[in-house]
């Protein structure tokens, strides 16, 4: 069934970070295709008028990416900006008069969750909820019993067809590239299983610390940033059943199939970390015991995946700033000298730059058998107008396509995964900043020898 498109904006934390990083960037670009409905409103208490607001959307564009006149003077054209406590009435009947005709408004609540009940309340009072939709942020809730409370709070407002739990990692096309390359190929299919793949990696490293988000990263730590949303959601990409249709919930069905089919997570088989300085940033609390690294290692009880170990490994002041995903093969029988050769491997990789490799061995030149890793990598050169994940992810809430969002059990399966640790979250070992985090996280991968570090000689 065709679907409205959301005839205006609204969006809440519109002088946070998120705002500044994120949202104005994608809603210049959104502008310069034709691509907003009616006004764009801006709500936060920070005490602004509407002229400061519009100062901080150009610095914000021309932080990330460039001011683009056209898309710019278009975005400003439409944007207004209300100032008002979230507690307070009056903020939501200014909501609504700046509303005007818009009859299916989009409302993104790029704020704290412990505020999301009072917007919402307030919403429906001040009659702007009415066949509106709602983008929530991650973290969606903070263990499994909260956030079972807050999609029972969130479908209390909006019904689920109207929710959209957004989660970037699946506006990238680097993560939608993965199913695409698994199933628009055909020579992956028949290897792709525990017949064939000896272990999956999952690296997710940034070179950088917590960037001034101190107090929200302390709050939160490594595993309820990133491990629950965007590094489940490439453990669904790699590993999930190719879905029988196009259909939205076929598409959310197989990625929730993949998480229902992780077993419970034993103490033996994660690490916490923290690294060295930590308690230093502004913001953490004195002795804090917040991981800002986590390695572990997950078994999927499926037909395709029993007994493939997937390890997880992300942290904050790594060795270096990237995303992948290495699927490696079984070694293959020694022809050639004693020793097994090193795997094949298919790795995909996600962030700085966007690639898909293929290790394989080579014969080095002269005499004997005696070779090299090389890597076979598709060359897609980044293309400057390719989309940013928030302009796509925005734009698929305005037309109410949930394809590209977090479903109510996926967020729950996710929590049911991670609470053993969150709940008994064991020693928190420390790290040198620019290391690949604490030595305890290697007997991990030890029986498949080590983490991935690239191609070798042989
Ligand atoms: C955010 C986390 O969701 O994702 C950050 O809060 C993290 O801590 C960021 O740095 C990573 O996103 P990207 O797109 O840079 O890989």
């Amino acid at each position: 069934m065709e679907q409205p498109i959301s005839d205006a904006l609204v969006f809440f934390g519109a002088t946070g970070d998120l705002a500044y990083k994120q949202i104005f960037p994608s809603l210049q670009r959104l502008a310069k295709r034709g691509k907003l409905r009616g006004p764009v409103i801006g709500v936060a208490k920070s005490g602004w008028g509407l002229a400061q607001l519009k100062e901080r959307a150009r610095k914000s564009v021309e932080d990330h990416g460039g001011l683009d006149p056209e898309g710019f003077d278009d975005l400003m054209g439409r944007l207004r900006y209300v100032d008002g406590d979230y507690a307070d009435e009056a903020t939501f009947q200014q909501v609504k008069k700046e509303l005007g005709n818009a009859t299916h408004p989009l409302h993104y609540l790029a704020i704290p969750p412990v505020l999301f009940g009072e917007v919402m309340q307030q919403l429906e009072k001040a009659n702007c909820a009415n066949c509106a939709r709602v983008i929530v942020e991650k973290p969606f809730g903070r263990d499994l019993p909260s956030a079972q409370a807050l999609n029972k709070l969130v479908n209390k407002f909006f019904p689920e067809q109207n929710v959209f739990r957004i989660d970037h990692y699946l506006g990238k096309n680097a993560v939608q590239n993965i199913l695409y390359f698994r199933f628009a190929n055909s020579f992956l299919e028949p290897i792709w299983n525990r017949h064939h793949i000896e272990s999956v990696e999952i690296t997710m490293s940034e070179a950088f610390a917590v960037q001034g988000r101190g107090a929200f990263y302390d709050g939160v730590g490594a595993i309820r940033d990133v491990v629950q949303n965007h590094i489940m959601q490439l453990l669904s990409n790699i590993a999930m059943e190719p879905p029988p249709g196009r259909d939205t919930e076929l598409i959310r069905d197989e990625r929730v199939k993949v998480l229902r089919s992780v077993q419970p997570i034993e103490p033996n088989d994660f690490v916490r970390g923290q690294f060295r300085g930590y308690l230093d940033e502004p913001g953490v609390k004195p002795g804090s015991q917040v991981e800002t690294y986590v390695a572990m290692r997950l078994y999927l009880n499926s037909w395709r995946w029993k007994g493939v170990p997937f390890f997880i490994r992300t942290g904050k002041s790594l060795a270096s700033t990237e995303t992948q995903v290495v699927a490696r093969l079984k070694h293959p029988p020694s022809v050639f000298s004693d020793e097994p050769p090193p795997p094949n491997y298919i790795r995909f990789h996600v962030s700085p730059d966007v690639k898909v490799a293929v290790g394989a061995l080579e014969k080095n030149p002269g005499a004997g058998f005696h070779g090299h890793q090389v890597e076979l990598i598709s060359a897609t050169q980044p293309d400057k107008n390719e989309m940013l994940p928030y302009e796509e992810l925005i734009e698929d809430a305005m037309h109410g396509d949930q394809r590209r969002f977090a479903r109510q059990d996926y967020v729950e399966q996710s929590w049911r995964i991670l609470d053993p640790i969150l709940n008994d979250a064991g020693p928190v070992h420390q790290y040198e900043p620019g290391s690949w985090g604490p030595a305890e996280a290697d007997a991990l991968t030890a029986h498949v020898g080590g983490w991935f570090t690239g191609a070798k000689s042989f």
